[in-house]
């Protein structure tokens, strides 16, 4: 089931907003960007004009703390969409969440594919549940809502923007071979839609680096030595930021000649990196 909080301001709930609403800027859905780099790319993305779609599925709260920022600032121009993404697997709720986004704006000009998720599948340990997971966001999820919201991403002669990395080309990390699968299944969807939705539709993807360290609660977060060691692989001599990311994702947006592509954005990270363990 789909949940659409579509918080769009009105004089009530916005009373200080300083912008009247634009209903002819385009339209940004960016999946899981209740936080980290996809709100770093809805933030971008708002500052330059576009109205923007937070879809969220656990941080419903963030995401709609940030819609409420954003229509302070603009109203009408920021909703929340929630929802988990296993629902490109039933129809019916994929329609629901199509008709949710759709409801939002009426229309839809940029998908970006940022939900994933991130950890090991040591071989030996694998399960199917790890497999169906990873694949799904990093993967799946892209292909089946990029085929889901195609008939408007045409209408607006828009486009398409994923999220790769770094290691889902030719650097895998070590005892994440699913996830790296699934990455790179996504990077080949890039590729593949590039060529099949041209001229209409341009798909291009960015390839960061470590541009946001795993959160410290998670176990996925890395120690003090393997953060220095992170650092000294990175000709730029520090980790990406958000707003590194979000910058990459502004320019595909509005580069109308510029379709099959993928930018990396990791400090020059993979000129040095040998492949192997997430901290070095
Ligand atoms: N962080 C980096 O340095 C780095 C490096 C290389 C590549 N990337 C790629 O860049 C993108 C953003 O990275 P990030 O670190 O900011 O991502 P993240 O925090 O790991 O994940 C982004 C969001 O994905 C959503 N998500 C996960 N499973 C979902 C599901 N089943 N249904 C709906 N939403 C789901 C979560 O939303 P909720 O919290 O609402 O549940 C989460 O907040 C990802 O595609 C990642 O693979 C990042």
């Amino acid at each position: 089931m789909t949940l659409t909080e579509s918080i769009k301001s009105n004089p009530d709930n916005c009373p200080s907003a300083s912008h009247t609403p634009d209903n002819n800027a385009p339209v940004m859905l960016v999946t899981g960007s209740a936080k980290r780099i996809g709100a770093a790319i809805i933030r971008a993305a708002h500052h330059a004009g576009y109205r923007v779609i937070i879809h969220a599925n656990n941080s419903a709260d963030q995401a709609r703390e940030l819609a409420a920022q954003l229509n302070t600032l603009r109203a009408n121009s920021a909703a929340v969409v929630v929802t988990d993404l296993a629902v490109i697997d039933d129809t019916s709720a994929l329609q629901d969440f199509v008709n949710d986004v759709l409801r939002s704006f009426g229309q839809l000009d940029v998908l970006v594919h940022n939900a994933s998720r991130f950890y090991p599948t040591a071989i030996g340990h694998i399960t199917h549940s790890a497999w169906d997971e990873l694949m799904l966001t990093n993967a799946k999820a892209p292909l089946l809502l990029s085929q889901a919201f195609l008939p408007y991403l045409q209408a607006a002669n828009g486009c398409i923007i994923s999220l790769l990395d770094i290691h889902a080309h030719n650097k895998p990390f070590i005892g994440y071979s699913v996830y790296n699968m699934a990455k790179s299944a996504h990077r080949t969807m890039v590729h593949s839609l590039a060529l099949e939705l041209a001229p209409a539709v341009r798909v291009n993807g960015i390839a960061p680096g470590v541009n946001v360290l795993p959160e410290d609660q998670s176990d996925q977060a890395l120690s003090d030595a393997q953060q220095a060691a992170i650092v000294q692989s990175i000709p730029m001599q520090r980790i990406g930021k958000p707003t590194d990311i979000a910058e990459c994702a502004l320019y595909l947006a509005r580069a109308s000649y510029i379709t099959g592509e993928v930018i990396t954005v990791d400090g020059g990270r993979s000129l040095t990196l040998a492949g192997g363990n997430v901290g070095v």
